[in-house]
Formats: C-alpha cells, sequence, structure tokens
C-alpha cells in the first residue's frame, strides 16, 4: 500500500465517522427543540384544562349545632368547598342558602338591621326567600333545605 491509498483510506473512514456524529447532534438538538416546546405547551394546556376537583360532589352537610344561632341572626358554614348561609329568621325560621353572590361570587352576610342578606362587594340585597332585591345581582340565591336533627342543623341540596 503506498503512501496515497493509504491517505484515501483514512479519510474514508473519517467520513464514515463523521455521518453517525452528525446524525447524534441532529437527534440531540432535536430532542432539545422538542423538550422546549413542550415544556411551553404543556403548562399553557395544564392552565386552559385544569384538573377536575377531587372533592366529592357534597348534597348534604352539617350547618351548625341548636344554639349556635340566635334569632335575627346568621351564620357562615362549608357546603363541600363552598360557603353556605344558615339564617335563624326574626320569626324563628331557619333557612339555608348559598352564601356565593350571584353577582361576582362574592361572600354574602346577614345583616340584622336589615333583617335580610347583604353582600358587601357591590350592596346586593337579598331578602330571606334568596331573591335578589337590589343591587347587582342578577339571580337568586341557591336555597337549601334545613333539617334539624337532634342537635344539629343540616343542610341538603334541593333535588
Ligand atoms: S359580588 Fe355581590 S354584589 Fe357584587
Amino acid at each position: 500500500m503506498n503512501k496515497q491509498d493509504k491517505n484515501t483510506t483514512e479519510n474514508e473512514s473519517n467520513a464514515d465517522i463523521k455521518v453517525p456524529r452528525r446524525s447524534v447532534l441532529e437527534f440531540l438538538l432535536s430532542f432539545s427543540a422538542s423538550a422546549v416546546v413542550l415544556s411551553i405547551i404543556y403548562p399553557v394546556v395544564k392552565y386552559l384544562i385544569p384538573p377536575k376537583s377531587r372533592e366529592p360532589v357534597t348534597n348534604f352537610v352539617k350547618a351548625a349545632k341548636v344554639g349556635d344561632l340566635k334569632p335575627n341572626s346568621g351564620l357562615i358554614f362549608r357546603f363541600g368547598n363552598e360557603p353556605g348561609i344558615l339564617i335563624d329568621t326574626p320569626q324563628g325560621e331557619l333557612k339555608a342558602f348559598t352564601a356565593v353572590c350571584t353577582h361576582l361570587g362574592c361572600t354574602v352576610q346577614y345583616r340584622s338591621d336589615l333583617q335580610h342578606i347583604w353582600c358587601a362587594c357591590h350592596n346586593g340585597h337579598y331578602d330571606l326567600n334568596g331573591i335578589n332585591i337590589a343591587g347587582p345581582p342578577p339571580r337568586p340565591l341557591e336555597e337549601y333545605d334545613v333539617q334539624v336533627k337532634g342537635d344539629e342543623i343540616f343542610a341538603q341540596k334541593r333535588q
């Protein structure tokens, strides 16, 4: 084998080695680019499609104990992952509603001076049937059924 033949053989073997290196680099580059794109798209998709609530659907909860409320007063209780409001009316009747205002979702409260439900966020008013009577709320509050069992007061979603 002369010197020229040896160089030709070396060049051919170098060319053989370059092709796999290039492929590896292209693969790594495309893998990195894909990872960057996925790291941008994944949070956007997760934001747009939030996971379903893992909290079980609640239809019946203990709202208070008998004696926790005086006539003409209200009490906020937890109804699943939302607040509810239990009211002992001036006439001594127990009533329960969702405490989520139908305007923009603030928590309503009972105003003993007005003897009705009030939302402090934008001065929304509801009567003791949950009907929106003044201010911006567009709909009535959802009313719950109230049951007294022993010394406990329960609120139940209407079917
Ligand atoms: S959120 Fe209740 S009145 Fe606006």
